[in-house]
């Protein structure tokens, strides 16, 4: 639903660190770039820094990833306020509303650890701040149902439900949200797209990078809570989610929730937890941690369309590649000419860094009698500059109102039931070597089939 109040400022918390280093600051160049942003933005932290420090920060962000538009930047630069002090300090947050001079409606972006919500919440109030705004907050949401359900009570203490937008930036992917859309739209997929035609379906995350200066943070979460709990099931509740009867957000967002409750609640049997040999070098990284860097995980969804159909995830880091991938394989059709064995169908549909679609088909081998040969069908989209960022997208959003890529808190709560009891677990933790796919013991998970295995390639030339 679509907000009358537009945001007439942008803060955000943590103006300093590496998430608004890496993706905020090059996301609002871009919107100022595409016209869509227009108000001041207000950055807050604690860093004894000048507003033209600041500025540089913005400047050398925007550098490293992405470039530098000139004009955009001039206006950027131009719209950029700095407060610099303690989260705690109510004399923080006055000179905030200070700043915020006769802005009515602000965004409050808190790219912060989740334990500086209440004490920013409050001085919010106390200052004058937050009446008639929105705040903005990251995933994970909590550490578990327990945590998260104490977070929202913090937030809903002082915004409503419809002023509450927790990103989740894979929801500001295209190639996600086309998931959806290239279900509904194709009729070819209508007939198949259930347990009847459908044998299994995997979705791998990989990357190749380890945690990349992140490892204090990497450590109190794993992949389990870093992205398996959202980013995935977001991308799973797109491809099962039913046809909604309206195209709106909330509907939309209804759909999401009903796919989770038709997930069993894991056991540490649907789940086999991995780590990489050196994660404990990393800075920032516990001497003791249990922490998982890699895990592969089989879900249940008990509903009229999918009963007995396996779901898998794997997400992992230091993995042989950066790809994240859906593959859903349809049943095989019976053999009609012998000794002509070929694999099932699929449908393959990689989400990033590239965008494609694949229809993976069997053909006749020109060079051999009644004898297939696999073949893929592909559609392949290369981002470009005109393409938005999903942090753009997701920004943009919230400050318009629009809270349909955003997370519902009853989703929230969904999805951490189904991993809460497998996290609180401590399940073995399996070491893999850098750049394999994960331990060996994550066979145990193996779908029918076997896993996607990107390095196989198939041949197209027919
Ligand atoms: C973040 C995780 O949410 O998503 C990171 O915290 C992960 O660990 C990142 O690397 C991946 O995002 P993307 O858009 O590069 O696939």
């Amino acid at each position: 639903m679509r907000d009358a109040s537009a945001s007439d400022a942008l803060v955000f918390f943590g103006a300093t660190g590496d998430l608004a280093y890496k993706k905020i600051f090059p996301a609002l160049q871009a919107m100022i770039r595409r016209g869509t942003l227009d108000v001041p933005i207000i950055g807050v932290a604690k860093s004894n820094w000048t507003v033209d420090q600041f500025r540089a920060r913005a400047r050398d962000s925007v550098e490293k990833h992405g470039g530098v538009d000139e004009a955009a930047f001039a206006k950027l630069a131009q719209l950029l306020r700095y407060v610099d002090g303690d989260y705690g300090d109510l004399a923080t947050f006055k000179r905030l509303r200070s700043e915020l001079g006769s802005a009515e409606h602000p965004a409050h972006y808190l790219a912060i650890p989740p334990i500086l919500f209440a004490p920013v919440v409050e001085q919010l109030v106390n200052a004058n701040c937050a009446q008639g705004g929105r705040v903005i907050v990251e995933k994970p949401f909590g550490r578990d149902l327990a945590s998260a359900r104490k977070l929202n009570a913090i937030l809903l203490a002082v915004f409503d439900e419809a002023h509450i937008f927790r990103i989740d930036h894979y929801l500001g992917k295209q190639a996600v949200d086309n998931l959806l859309f290239f279900r509904f739209v194709n009729a070819f997929l209508e007939p198949v797209w259930n347990r009847s035609f459908v044998e299994s379906v995997q979705i791998t995350m990989a990357e190749s990078f380890g945690v990349q200066g992140r490892g204090k943070f990497y450590d109190e979460t794993g992949a389990l809570r870093d992205v398996v709990q959202n980013h995935l099931f977001q991308v799973l509740c797109n491809l099962a989610m039913e046809p909604p009867v309206r195209s709106d957000g909330e509907t939309l967002r209804d759909e999401k929730v009903k796919v989770l409750r038709s997930i069993a609640t894991l056991v540490p049997a649907d789940v086999v937890r991995g780590r990489f040999d050196g994660y404990l070098d990393e800075p920032g990284v516990a001497a003791d941690s249990t922490t998982e860097t890699y895990a592969a995980v089989r879900l249940a969804l008990d509903s009229w369309r999918w009963q007995g159909v396996p779901f898998y995830i794997r997400a992992g880091k230091s993995l042989p590649q950066t790809r994240t991938e859906v593959l859903v394989r349809l049943r095989r059709p019976p053999t009609m000419f012998p000794g002509c064995r070929t694999p099932p169908n699929h449908l393959r549909f990689r989400i990033g860094p590239d965008v494609e679609i694949a229809l993976g088909a069997t053909v006749l081998d020109a060079q051999a009698a009644m004898t297939g040969r696999a073949v893929e069908l592909l559609a392949v989209h290369r981002p470009g500059a005109e393409d938005q960022d999903a942090y753009e997208r997701v920004l943009g959003d919230a400050m318009t109102g629009n809270e349909t890529l955003f997370a519902r808190q009853d989703y929230v709560e969904e999805a951490w039931r189904i991993v809460d009891p497998v996290v609180a677990a401590g399940t073995p933790l399996f070491p893999y070597q850098p750049g394999t796919w994960g331990p060996p013991e994550a066979a145990r998970l193996t779908p029918p089939g076997g896993w996607d295995d990107p390095s196989v390639t198939d041949d197209s030339t027919y």
